[in-house]
């Protein structure tokens, strides 16, 4: 096993994705199918949908990937699948097929927590990063800092108090009429836009506590909307980018206080589906830049969901000697850092 291969699946939300990464990081084979269009006419994941997609495209994807790598399942060295958090129809079908081909290949079980496909696939792209390095995980379910020590040990530092950052993204694109998914579709439209004409607000930012909140914003935005009968595209494109600033604004003043209350990293890194925002991107990059720290954000399709994450995730736990037993639960919820307080506020994913 000199540079073994891991077979990565996710389904936890609405992509179904395969892949296999070897050891030293080549990824030998991927596939990523997205549910955009069962899901659109809904504006939103419709979890039964989701888990049923996940249940007929898994099988036919595995079988697709292991061809276009020329490999048998018998010559993969351990089976990796996302067991939570997520929706837990579709967490299910994976964590199963994992199970099944594991005992059917006599292959070690690795259980990942989904946050640690989106904390450890940084360091999938980039070889050179090392623990500890603060993270800013922001996603579609969470948005948190935390001090990543190594795998499987993790500081929560902040996580918001209401909605998560992605959320936000998509339910604000939801209110300006940007379809789904709405991140994207709100980043698009935000480029022609003027993010200083709606002065939107930054809840907690200058607040002496750590955490995130972002329901304010979301309902500041549809209040703004509101106020606009007939609304042309660029009042829209105007909304979106006051919005995108907002979020911007809000994201580096919570990591700037993180980076005061760490100062033994070696990096500032920014992983999850909304990492995939330029302008939140080059946000971070700045601030790092001016604390003097790197910046290290994986490339665009690395940030959402995927499978290569997943297998990357499962090399790591296998080089830590962490593989799981064949009852390993799928879980609906799941901290990273499971002594971390709670938060108040509804709505906390963990
Ligand atoms: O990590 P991810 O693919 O799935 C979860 O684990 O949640 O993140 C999905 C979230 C969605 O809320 C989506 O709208 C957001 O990431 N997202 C973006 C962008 N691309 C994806 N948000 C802002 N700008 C983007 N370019
Ligand atoms: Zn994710």
């Amino acid at each position: 096993m000199s540079n073994p291969v891991v077979l990565g699946i996710e389904s936890s939300c609405d992509e179904t994705a395969v892949a296999l990464v070897a050891a030293d990081r080549t990824i030998i084979a991927q596939r990523i199918a997205s549910q955009d269009e069962a899901h659109r006419p809904y504006g939103g994941v419709v979890p039964e949908l989701a888990a049923r997609a996940h249940a007929d495209r898994l099988a036919p994807m595995i079988e697709a990937v292991l061809d276009e790598a020329g490999m048998a399942l018998g010559q993969v060295d351990a089976i990796a699948g996302t067991a939570g958090p997520g929706l837990i129809g579709g967490v299910m079908v994976g964590l199963v097929t994992a199970k099944a081909l594991a005992m059917a290949a006599g292959k070690p079980l690795i259980a990942v927590n989904h946050l640690e496909g989106h904390a450890l696939s940084p360091r999938l792209a980039d070889a050179s990063l090392q623990f500890p390095y603060l993270l800013l995980l922001v996603s579609g379910g969470h948005c948190q800092l935390l001090c990543v020590d190594g795998v499987g040990r993790y500081r929560r530092l902040a996580t918001t108090i209401d909605d998560a950052v992605g959320e936000a993204f998509d339910k604000s694109a939801k209110v300006l009429g940007l379809g789904f998914p709405g991140g994207p579709a709100l980043e698009r439209a935000a480029r022609t836009g003027d993010g200083a004409r709606f002065p939107l607000p930054r809840p907690l930012v200058g607040s002496a506590e750590p955490h995130f909140s972002f329901a304010g914003l979301k309902s500041a935005v549809l209040r703004a909307r509101a106020a606009i009968p007939a609304p042309l595209e660029q009042d829209i494109a105007d909304l979106a980018a006051s919005f995108q600033q907002a979020t911007c604004d809000c994201l580096v003043d919570r990591t700037a206080r993180a980076i005061e209350a760490v100062p033994e990293v070696t990096a500032l890194v920014v992983a999850g589906g909304v990492a995939a925002n330029q302008a939140i991107r080059r946000a971070l990059a700045d601030l790092a830049a001016a604390h003097g720290l790197p910046f290290v954000a994986p490339p665009l399709w690395l940030c959402t969901d995927n499978g290569a994450m997943i297998a990357w995730a499962g090399q790591e736990r296998l080089a830590a000697g962490l593989i799981d037993d064949l009852d390993a639960p799928a879980r609906p919820r799941w901290p990273l850092d499971p002594d971390a307080e709670a938060v108040r506020g509804a709505g906390v994913k963990a």
